[in-house]
Formats: structure tokens, sequence, C-alpha cells
């Protein structure tokens, strides 16, 4: 059996490219749909209420490309939304499990470390995921809400003292707890993981939710007879609601591949 139709992922901008990176790692024909809600970021210090709204049009706008899969490649969308999930018609995936899941099986001293932004820190699901599985984990929780918008202005750079001092001064708490292992519990921090490590040095392990989701979708789509076994390798379709040209940009650089002029296209999402 063979399943032709693409996965739809989305974040709130180009955070959820560290997901589609990985997907594009481990399943190389499927062709891909990628919505960066870039004219509405930061989702993070949003209301929940809000935050659920976006999303819901989010799904909305992957629906009516005939995905076969949807994937929350956010940390808040997944955090405070993934209950709106039982009402879609094809699978959905989050991304705050897998994250859990891999920090539980990478921690020697049970420490461990999430950062996210204000709306997933505060909503504790990645505690209440670690402490399902290892209920004597110790959880250090710190939201870090000026992570997103250095990403979103390009600013991610090991070298660039801004970033480095804007890293260290957030990451004090976990510094501190003695964790062993960090969850990068929004999708925009591995782009940061240069500058995290350059902090915290190379003995904490860092969790990209996006290694783990991609192989729990590979896992799924395989068990489900939903692969694509075509020839091709898979295509991506960027779609964004504001500023494709600065999109393209970025995205180029986080997926280490150039794209296409005509890849990136803007849409209304509020009208959905
Ligand atoms: N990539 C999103 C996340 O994983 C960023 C959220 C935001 O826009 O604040 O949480």
């Amino acid at each position: 059996m063979s399943d032709r139709r693409a996965i739809g992922v989305f974040d709130s901008g180009l955070g959820g490219l560290t997901v589609v990176k990985e997907l594009r790692r481990v399943l190389l024909n499927e062709d891909i749909v990628y919505f960066g809600d870039t004219g509405r970021v930061p989702y993070g210090t949003r209301s929940r209420d809000t935050i659920r709204k976006y999303a819901a049009q989010d799904e909305r706008f992957l629906l009516t490309h005939n995905v076969k899969a949807i994937i929350a490649a956010c940390g808040t969308v997944s955090s405070v939304a993934s209950d709106l999930a039982k009402d879609l018609p094809v699978p959905y995936f989050e991304v705050v499990s897998h994250a859990a899941k891999s920090a539980v099986n990478a921690t020697k001293n049970r420490k461990i470390g999430v950062i996210g932004t204000a709306a997933t820190i505060n909503s504790g699901q990645h505690e209440k995921h670690i402490k399902a599985l290892m209920p004597e984990a110790e959880v250090t929780a710190c939201s870090c809400s000026m992570f997103v918008p250095l990403v979103e202005e390009g600013w991610y750079s090991a070298e660039d003292i801004v970033v480095t001092e804007t890293v260290r001064r957030y990451l004090e708490p976990i510094m501190k707890s003695g964790a062993d292992t960090l969850i990068l519990g929004c999708t925009h921090y591995p782009v940061l993981s240069g500058a995290i490590k350059k902090v915290l040095g190379n003995d904490v392990t860092l969790i990209n939710a996006g290694v783990a989701t991609a192989e729990a979708v590979k896992d799924y789509l395989d068990n489900q007879g939903l692969l694509n076994n075509g020839e091709k390798i898979g295509d991506t379709d960027f779609f964004v609601s504001d500023k494709p040209d600065s999109f393209r940009r970025i995205a180029s650089v986080l997926l280490d591949s150039d794209i296409d002029d005509g890849k990136v296209e803007q849409v209304n999402i509020s009208s959905l």
C-alpha cells in the first residue's frame, strides 16, 4: 500500500522547521506541507484561548491540502491545544510527550531541565509526562520568552554575544539545578543549540523534540500502511501568514537547503 498525500506540519513561525528537518531525514519520500504563522508569531506569550483558536485555524488550513497526518511542530500548541485533535479526521502528533520520553531515557542523575515559552511552562505538560515515566525525577522548568523573537530575527549564532548573554541569563536556574538533561521545549530552540551548549557545556544532553517525533510519525505511518512508497524524493511546500521573503531567507539556513522563489506562499489564515 502507498499513500501519496502529504504530511501537514505547522508552527507559529520558523521553529517547526527543526521538526521538518528531522522528518526529511527519516521520511525521504514524503511530501510535506508546512504552515508557519509568521503574521501572528509568537504564540507563547498569548492566552490559552487565543493559542487554541490559532491552532484550530492552522489545522483547518492544512486539511484544505488533503494531508494524511498533522504535526503540531510547536511546543506551545502541543501543550495547550492537543485535546482539539480529537476532532481531526486525520492522525495528529504533538511534540511534548516524545521529548519527555527522550529526556527520561537520556538522564543519568534524574534531574531534567525544561525550557519553553511561557504558555508551555505554565501548562506543566512536560513535567506531567516526565513524572508519569519517572516519578522520582526532579524537574526544573523555566520560560525563555526572548528566544523566539531572537530566532525569528535570525539572531542565533553562538558567536554573537547578545545571543549567548541572553541564553546565559535565562538558563541560570537550569545551571543551578544540576540537570544533566535539558528539554528544548520549544521547536525554535534547537536553532540556539550552539549558544546553549556554549553556556551549559557538553555534559548536559539537549533534547530536540523533532528527532523523537519524526521517528514516531515514521513508525505510525509504516504500521498503518500510510507511507508513500514512490521512487521520488519528497517535496516541501511552504505557506506563511506574512513576510514570505524573510521566511525564505532564514528557512534556507535552518534547513540547509535553498528554498525556491515559488515555494513560499502567503495565505490569509484569519479567514479560516
Ligand atoms: N515554536 C513554538 C513552540 O514550540 C514557538 C511558540 C511561539 O511562537 O511563541 O513553542
